[in-house]
């Protein structure tokens, strides 16, 4: 386990953080990553506590504005930031004006209006969020924008690895499944790029197309699971998204299965960490006994997602009050 940062060594780290918003791991250096990563793993022990709340975000409005559906970022967010005291306006796409035709910049202008300080978009929209980050006086959270960035689930994923490895010394990640419309395997792309570890693929040639690959030329290519696994410490399964069509890139879930499912025995033979961001696709990417088995970290990463979303929600506070202190 960890050591666990107390809260109040992180003034010093915080002043370092300059981030308006969170659009993309590709727009956060180095030191911005480890800096939320550290701050995430001090919340980690506010979670342990019977009392689960601390005031920081205390009279701040944040606003989850969903266009997609979701289950756990959205609870996520709402969990983190009612922890820190804030004030949580749920919106979802079924329930807004948008039914109404209602445009994304009056509803963002609208909130605006409200009082909002920090909102989290998700919406099938590529540059979604950075066209919120541009109408919006607050500060912006990427909860997901079409294919393109969902940077907190890699940043999540990376504080739950934090907490399984105890450091963050460079290791290589191999992504299984339908890397293609996953916005969680572009933000992982970026992540390792930018901490400097190894990052693979391991999907039907479909699934990694080259246009993709000239995209992200750091990322390597296998089609083959024993030899992308080699010498891997963390493999991550992702969901085949039936809703964006995947199943026209392969021939059938039986095909998919024999090749790329990722089984008990190759976890335990391999000794490899096992991730997965969730919705799980049980007997499809992965076997159902590897979701909880001994090598899966999967409810850790949802518990290190709470923390996570704490710790940026408070640093981007943070940023808010000394824009509004200096101006
Ligand atoms: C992912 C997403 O929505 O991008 N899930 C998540 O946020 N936990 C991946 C998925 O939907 O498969």
């Amino acid at each position: 386990m960890v050591e666990k940062l107390p809260l109040e060594s992180l003034d010093r780290e915080e002043l370092k953080f300059s981030q308006k918003h969170i659009l993309g791991i590709r727009y956060l250096s180095k030191n911005d990553i480890e800096i939320i990563i550290r701050t995430g793993a001090a919340f980690l022990s506010v979670l342990e506590r019977r009392i689960k709340t601390t005031p920081a975000l205390k009279g701040r409005i944040v606003v989850n504005l969903f266009y997609e559906p979701s289950t756990r970022t959205r609870t996520s967010f709402e969990t983190a930031a009612k922890a820190l005291s804030a004030s949580v306006i749920n919106i979802s796409i079924e329930s807004s004006s948008v039914q109404k035709g209602e445009s994304l910049l009056d509803t963002i202008k609208t909130l605006e209006a409200l009082g909002a300080d920090i909102i989290i978009i998700r919406h099938s929209s590529p540059g979604a969020a950075n066209f919120v980050a541009e109408h919006f006086s607050g500060s912006v959270i990427n909860a997901g924008d079409g294919a393109t960035e969902h940077p907190t689930q890699a940043l999540l994923d990376l504080l739950a690895i934090y907490m399984k490895f105890g450091n963050l010394n460079p290791k290589k990640i191999v992504i299984v499944g339908d890397v293609l419309n996953s916005r969680v395997a572009r933000s992982h792309f970026w992540l390792s790029l930018k901490m400097g570890w190894e990052i693979g693929v391991v999907c039907p040639p479909t699934f990694f197309p080259p246009e993709m690959s000239a995209a992200f030329p750091w990322v390597r290519h296998y089609t083959d699971l024993e030899e992308a696994t080699e010498d891997a410490d963390i493999l991550m399964a992702l969901r085949i998204q039936k809703e964006r069509k995947s199943g026209l890139y392969y021939p059938s879930d039986l095909e998919y299965s024999t090749f790329w499912q990722i089984r008990k025995n190759l976890l335990s033979r391999k000794k490899l960490v096992l991730m997965h961001p969730g919705p799980v696709n049980r007997g499809v990417e992965l076997c159902s006994e590897a979701v909880y088995s001994e090598s899966s970290i999967i409810l850790d990463q949802v518990k290190a997602g709470v923390a996570l979303r704490m710790g940026i929600l408070y640093l981007l506070s943070g940023v808010l009050s000394r824009g509004s202190d200096s101006s």
